[in-house]
């Protein structure tokens, strides 16, 4: 018991200080760099951020099918950032045909960026993978650059992931542009190939001024449709038939509160962003992404907070998988349930770590796996009812893995949204076939891409 007090107390003073920046170099950027691609949301749509020299006032995107870009489109450019040594710009690139490919370069008359391409996100796929990577917070350009080969690693054998999400603390000291330049030029490689999501880990949350991620959220471009307030720190997207949801843990550190950019009313605002945003989707694969960890390795204040406030949340939605990191240390836990382990409904709640830095672990009853001092990234696979998840080291070696089938949501079928699943919804779904008016996809029960008397037969079954 006295060794575990003092690994907590080890781990919870280098959390709390993080440490001097090794990177507070000045930045200079004379060309455009550190493209990253990110979702927004609209699967037509693909975002790209980058960094150019100061002279270059407005940027923009060339994109299109051909390989030489002699058919292509061209998306203005918004600029983000003007700072000592760099302009970081983002466009967003529309009209995109669900996974076709597409090449593109960023930039401007002064000079263009190498072409590359991408595959247009898929709408409706059942079977995809995606990658997931913990906290990276380099503490010097060597362990920027071994993270950059556990990502190249990554890519060589999952090449076609639909995209990668980072669960925050990507860099040491987020308010510094010098880090992000080590850390984007890391990333650019693969991300400027697929797309990059990412939360904020409390080392990118951190703003003096506002407790906000304030710069990290000007360098990425992220989902919008968050609370009002705070767009890019709360967004979710749906990827084929998986719903993913990303949080900004940080919100219990009190930073914002501190600084007066969040009132305690936000808190429940937040919540009940969380509640209608898990609630009104009917996605086979409920996935949340996060910083801090609902079930933790030591004891964590923010973690606790998560615990208390969103999980409930979270179980009453019936959300698959938890990701999220902060710890320096892999671990799985069993499926979980108000705090219990519960094999039939349990939801799954895993931490990683990308990075070099590495913190002890202490066994819990609830841990499945726990592996330490080892950067690792996840694949997770969807196929149609069946998650499976693989971590892997730098060197591609499985180090775990895991298999979820889908649960069978409570309220499929609540067509009209009442709460409850009844005769209305059948009668709401025969009448919407009758009409011809096919607008509500939720009407699609058996997923067969049709509405039709098939799902009204679902229903029925369901109601009895
Ligand atoms: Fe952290």
């Amino acid at each position: 018991m006295k060794k575990k007090l003092a690994v907590a107390v080890v781990v919870l003073l280098a959390l709390l200080f993080p440490g001097i920046p090794f990177a507070n170099a000045a930045v200079t950027v004379s060309a455009p760099e550190n493209v990253i691609l990110s979702l927004t949301g609209d699967t037509a749509e693909m975002a790209a951020t980058w960094w150019d020299d100061t002279g270059v006032a407005a940027g923009q995107v060339r994109y299109g099918r051909t390989e030489n870009l002699s058919d292509a489109a061209v998306a203005a450019a918004r600029r983000t950032v003007a700072d000592s040594g760099y302009n970081s710009f983002e466009a967003v690139m529309t009209g995109l045909v669900a996974g076709e490919t597409y090449y593109y370069q960023v930039g401007s008359a002064a000079g263009w960026s190498e072409i590359r391409s991408f595959v247009a996100p898929e709408g409706d796929t059942s079977t995809f993978t995606f990658l997931y990577l913990g906290d990276v917070q380099g503490s010097s350009a060597g362990e920027y650059e071994a993270w950059g080969a556990l990502l190249e690693g990554a890519y060589e054998s999952y090449g076609d992931a639909a995209f990668g999400v980072m669960g925050g603390d990507m860099v040491n000291n987020g308010q510094t542009a010098a880090e992000w330049q080590t850390f984007l030029s890391e990333a650019s490689p693969v991300f400027s190939r697929l797309p990059m999501l990412a939360v904020p880990g409390n080392h990118e949350s951190n703003d003096m001024n506002t407790g906000k991620p304030a710069l990290m959220n000007r360098l990425l471009s992220l989902p919008q449709n968050g609370p009002a307030g705070f767009e890019e720190e709360f967004y979710s997207f749906d990827y084929g038939d998986c719903h993913i949801l990303c949080l900004n843990s940080n919100v219990y550190l009190n930073e914002q509160l501190n600084a007066g950019t969040m009132t305690l009313a936000d808190f429940d605002r937040i919540k009940a962003w969380i509640a209608s945003d898990l609630g009104s989707s009917s996605a086979t694969w409920k996935v949340v992404v996060m910083h801090h960890p609902a079930y933790s390795v030591v004891s964590d204040q923010a973690g606790a907070a998560v615990f208390a406030n969103w999980v409930p949340l979270f179980e009453a939605a019936e959300v698959d998988l938890v990701l999220y990191g902060h710890q320096h240390i892999y671990m799985r836990t069993k499926p979980m349930w108000e705090g219990q382990v519960d094999y039939e409904k349990g939801i799954t709640y895993l931490m990683g770590n990308s990075g070099s830095k590495h913190y002890p672990g202490a066994l819990t009853g609830y841990m499945e796996a726990l592996i330490e001092d080892t950067p690792t990234y996840q694949a997770i696979a969807i196929d149609g009812d069946t998650l499976a998840l693989e971590t892997f080291d730098a060197g591609g070696v499985a180090l775990d893995s895991f298999n979820l089938s889908a649960r069978a949501r409570t309220l499929r079928g609540d067509v009209n949204g009442d709460g409850a699943v009844t005769q209305a919804d059948v009668d709401a779904v025969l009448a919407a076939v009758l009409a011809h008016d096919f607008s509500n996809g939720n009407m699609d029960i058996n997923r067969d891409g049709r509405i039709d008397v098939a799902d009204a037969h679902l229903i029925a079954l369901l109601c009895l």
